[in-house]
């Protein structure tokens, strides 16, 4: 591990997901996508902000379809390593969901309380359909709606990198690893 994975002077324990590891799938998952909708579909891809930010960006050019992108940020407030019950929009995307293939896009799915309060929410401003992918699943509570595509079946480890932070920091590793 470089030096970067020092960063906040925290110690990463070990790489969980390398970077060749996370491409391999990430692709997959993007050729699965395009597989799954047709040109018709006026497909929008609805990133949570900020740690779906690389997932999202490496998963749209996997992506053999039209499509249009944009961002949501939700909060959840709690403590840096688990999230509270509490979850809110601190950013709204004006795209328009009305009659369109939206797909969600997490970065990992922890205890569902964030997804659990926005498929609801989203559902009502009338999409055609709406699913969900995440990079990570830790499988831990009940969801209103599993994610179609889940890139990897998570440990429940707090992990980074990839987009993951532990306050804020580790985004940039290109690997996921342990704390
Ligand atoms: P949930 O609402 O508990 O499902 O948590 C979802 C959000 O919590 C994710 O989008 C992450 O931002 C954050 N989170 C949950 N687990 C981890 C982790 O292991 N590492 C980094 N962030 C995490
Ligand atoms: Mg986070």
């Amino acid at each position: 591990m470089t030096t970067q994975a020092r960063l906040g002077g925290q110690k990463l324990t070990r790489i969980v997901y390398s970077e060749e590891t996370i491409a391999r799938r990430v692709d997959k998952m993007g050729r699965e996508i395009t597989e799954s909708y047709t040109e018709d579909d006026d497909l929008l891809v609805l990133g949570l902000l900020k740690g779906s930010f690389i997932f999202l960006a490496d998963l749209v050019r996997s992506v053999d379809l039209p499509l249009q992108v944009d961002f949501l940020v939700a909060a959840s407030y709690g403590s840096d390593t688990a999230s509270s019950g509490d979850v809110r929009l601190v950013y709204d995307s004006d795209a328009s969901l009305e009659g369109r293939a939206v797909i969600i896009v997490e970065d990992i799915v922890d205890s569902g309380n964030t997804l659990n309060r926005l498929v609801p929410l989203l559902s009502e401003r009338g999409p055609k359909s709406l699913e969900i992918c995440a990079l990570l699943h830790k499988r831990i509570g009940p969801l209103v709606k599993e994610p179609r595509w889940v890139g990897f079946d998570a440990p429940e480890e707090f992990l980074v990198g990839y987009g993951l932070d532990f306050s804020e920091n580790f985004r940039h590793l290109p690997y996921i690893a342990s704390l």
